[in-house]
């Protein structure tokens, strides 16, 4: 173990909890491709036995991602457990993650069970992941505001039960760092067979404290963090990958602890997580915030410009931000173009690339100055993660003062070219129901944000769309500089993710979108 840190990296599970956030197969694969990129040592890929969906993003993951460890949750039960390993069997480096509650209100509310009977589960589920699998970890939920002298015995039994990793979770976000550093120091000395485990720490951010209970835990002993990219997770999120790993090796001289983090992909990440999720990143936040290296005022901004240590303790570089301000426009070829993507870490198919170009000459005739983060967003939008069937070929919209609005749309799919047209409360309004009309598609907007991606007046709009069908979200993303356009598309993306999901039928087994 020595001055080793694990990051266990649980964006696909505890993140994917976040209200609002549901991610298909091919954006967990993804996610999880890029998260064995970045260098996490354990990625909780799900919670197998939720639903069918979550079991086969699991166990898809397991037999596509090699080097991390693959890690699924179940509860203390033999059902969970066994679903569990049913998806995580395919990874070479396959972990069942169980757990149960251990606070005294988890146990007489939520589990109706005695403290004696919690003890006997955790014996018994432990030791039926150990049939599977070497690698167990066992969770004692609720940790934070367990009895400590029964959560060693809890822990104890774990660990005698075969766990190798036992994880101590702040599950409501209730602890400070001074009390929870002591209370890692206290099971660490208290747990009789401590030293053949890992000990973990889980911690929500419920007081904004997340990351630094962590840290405090780090501090008395643990060797394992358990965080998501962003701090996505139930409510107020999971401690941020992001800022632990950056805290870690920025004050390096303080802690004195290594991760395996590849940091030039800690930005990388952060952007597919924000995509994928539709869940923005606000502007201030550390280490991935738009923010997190502008310097506002004269001051700081003539400091820098002498020497950037005198406001910047972390180098934006070195987290994979790019701010060569090289200027695009359009005259430049598509060589050029490709290259440029390719050094900003995107490699394109030859298809997507002809579409990326073509959008990227549509952008330099109506923006000034085309910088990398333009470069990044039409990347990033072009990678798209299912087969989109529709295509947004036209968009015309009239809107005004005392004027109904009105929406044309257009769409294209293999050589079938369909329009249609709709009224509506505004012109966004308007467009909606007419795609709505077009793809025969009838969904619930459940979620509008419209984000200013890039700088300045021509600025890419960036949309993200949420709508329920079927009781499903489905999170779609558009971007142009015109933002009724930009919301045209993160609608159609939308739609064209519920008609990917459905095999093109609707739930009543008749064909959508046709
Ligand atoms: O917050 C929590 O307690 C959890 C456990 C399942 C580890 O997410
Ligand atoms: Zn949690």
């Amino acid at each position: 173990m020595g001055n080793r840190v694990y990051i266990f990296d649980t964006t696909l599970r505890d993140g994917e909890q976040s209200p609002g956030i549901s991610l298909n197969k091919k954006e967990k694969l993804k996610i999880a491709h890029q998260l064995a990129k970045l260098g996490v040592d354990i990625i909780e890929a799900g919670f197998p036995i939720a639903s069918p969906g979550d079991f086969e993003s699991v166990k898809a993951i397991a037999q596509q991602i090699d080097g991390p460890v693959i890690c699924g949750l179940a509860r203390i039960g033999f059902k969970d457990i066994d679903r569990a390993w049913e998806a995580v069997k395919y990874s070479k480096r396959p972990r069942i993650h169980t757990f149960v509650a251990t606070s005294d209100i988890h146990m007489k509310y939520k589990l109706r069970k005695t403290p004696e009977e919690v003890l006997e589960m955790v014996a018994r589920g432990v030791e039926r992941a150990k049939q599977y699998t070497a690698d167990v970890e066992f969770s004692a939920e609720d940790a934070s505001r367990s009895d400590l002298s029964f959560l060693c015995r809890v822990f104890e039994t774990a660990i005698e039960a075969g766990a190798t990793t036992i994880n101590i979770p702040d599950t409501v976000g209730y602890s400070t760092p001074e009390e929870f550093g002591r209370f890692i120091a206290a099971i660490k000395n208290g747990v009789k067979n401590i030293d053949q485990a890992i000990i973990s720490v889980h911690c929500h951010n419920d007081l904004g404290l997340a990351v630094a209970n962590s840290l405090a835990a780090v501090r008395n002993g643990a060797n394992q963090v358990e965080c998501t990219l962003n701090g996505l997770g139930e409510r107020a999120g999971n401690a941020a990958l992001e800022e632990i790993v950056m805290a870690l090796y920025t004050r390096r001289d303080d802690y004195g602890y290594e991760t395996n983090i590849n940091f030039q992909e800690i930005y990388r990440s952060s952007r597919l997580v924000s995509n994928s999720t539709g869940m923005p990143v606000q502007p201030n936040k550390a280490v991935v915030g738009k923010n997190a290296f502008a310097h506002e005022s004269g001051i700081h901004q003539d400091g820098v410009i002498k020497e950037r240590t005198t406001y910047e303790i972390m180098n934006p570089q070195m987290v994979g931000i790019n701010q060569s301000n090289l200027v695009f426009g359009k005259h430049s070829g598509r060589h050029g173009f490709k290259e440029r993507l390719k050094e900003l870490g995107y490699e394109l198919n030859e298809a997507d690339l002809d579409k990326a170009f073509a959008r990227f000459k549509e952008l330099a005739d109506r923006k000034k100055t085309i910088t990398d983060r333009d470069l990044e967003v039409l990347a990033e939008d072009q990678i798209r993660n299912i087969p989109e069937k529709w295509q947004l070929d036209y968009l015309y919209i009239c809107s005004g003062t005392g004027v109904t609005p009105t929406a044309t749309v257009r769409i294209s799919s293999e050589g079938e070219t369909k329009e249609e047209a709709s009224c509506g409360d505004g012109p966004i309004n308007a467009a909606f129901n007419a795609l709505e009309k077009v793809t025969e598609i009838k969904a619930t907007l459940i979620h509008y944000a419209l984000n200013a991606v890039t700088e300045g007046k021509d600025a890419i709009g960036e949309v993200t769309a949420k709508i329920e069908f079927n009781e499903k979200v489905f999170t779609g993303r558009g971007i142009s500089t015109d933002v009724l356009e930009a919301s045209a598309r993160a609608y159609l993306n939308a739609i064209n993710k519920v008609i990917y999901e459905n095999n093109g039928q609707n739930g009543n087994g008749a064909y959508i979108g046709k």
